[in-house]
């Protein structure tokens, strides 16, 4: 593969960073994942746009136009030939001696790389995904798409070592987010999901849904919802750049529904492909 670092085109086993990148050091940078299908990228404007909302939150000054972004992401997915995977680009906010402070001004580091993998058959969609519930440990901004994504791989791992396939975060009760997705629920019309704010990521998948919605016979709801909710509801479903609109069957070992991924979770899978195709 080739890859993109700080304005070079090099293949992966050439691309260096320096060991003073506050990215590798702090978790200081922020990050976006861009689905390519058939070659093309999938909501580059919204990603673009929450890309350079995360920089501002961080005082970090973007080093790109977005028009420059969509530049350098159609390059490298025509270098790389990718036909379907993702995307994924990183900026840091510099390299300089390790302090906590940083210097005003630092020139930020980015990296962007792709992944082919098949998004679109999917065999977790035939089957929907099994999940266990955590505590919600995060920072509280997790509305900036940050690097700092150590509890999030925990929580991976703890449903993976417990025989499930995610888990969704869980503080005051409610449940925020899954470890890298948006969580919904549906009760008889209504689809619940929590509404934007610091709590969670404002998805670019989540925003695309929610305009589904009405044409797919849904009522929308946007507030928490509990786990017990969750386990009571008709339906329930995550959604991510990556995975699109991936049905869930368990929460905690209790099936939602009949156990089988739901309907309207697959009618918005179809219309969201629909759409972004
Ligand atoms: N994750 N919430 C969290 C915590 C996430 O990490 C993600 C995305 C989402 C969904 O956002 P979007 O619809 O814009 O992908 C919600 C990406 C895919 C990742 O980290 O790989």
């Amino acid at each position: 593969r080739t890859v993109y670092v700080n304005g070079d085109w090099v293949p992966e086993e050439a691309a260096t960073i320096s060991v003073f990148d506050r990215g590798f050091l702090m978790a200081d940078g922020v990050y976006e994942v861009v689905t390519v299908l058939e070659g093309k990228l999938v909501d580059f404007a919204g990603h673009c746009r929450r890309l350079h909302r995360s920089l501002s939150e961080l005082d970090i000054a973007s080093p790109h136009t977005e028009e420059e972004w969509l530049q350098l992401q159609r390059d490298l997915v025509h270098r790389n030939r990718l036909r379907e995977g993702l995307v994924y680009l990183q900026v840091t906010r510099g390299a300089e001696d390790r302090d906590f402070a940083w210097s005003e001004g630092l020139t930020p580091g980015v990296v962007m790389f792709t992944q082919a993998r098949s998004l679109v058959d999917n065999p977790l969609v035939e089957r929907g995904l099994d999940i266990i519930t955590i505590d919600d440990l995060r920072w509280q901004r997790r509305d900036i798409k940050t690097v700092q994504l150590l509890y999030s791989s925990m929580g991976k791992m703890m449903a993976k070592r417990a025989g499930a396939h995610d888990a969704w975060m869980v503080e005051d009760g409610l449940v925020t987010e899954g470890t890298s997705n948006n969580a919904y629920i549906i009760a008889g019309r209504r689809l619940i999901t929590r509404q934007a704010g610091h709590a969670i990521l404002q998805g670019i998948t989540r925003t695309a849904v929610l305009a589904l919605a009405a044409e797919t016979g849904l009522e929308l709801e946007e507030r928490p919802f509990t786990v017990a909710e969750a386990q009571a509801a008709d339906e329930a479903f995550v959604t991510s750049a990556t995975t699109f609109v991936m049905p869930v069957v368990t929460v905690d070992g209790v099936k939602i529904g009949d156990g089988q991924p739901g309907p309207m979770a697959r009618k918005l899978r179809e219309h969201y492909l629909q759409q972004a195709r």
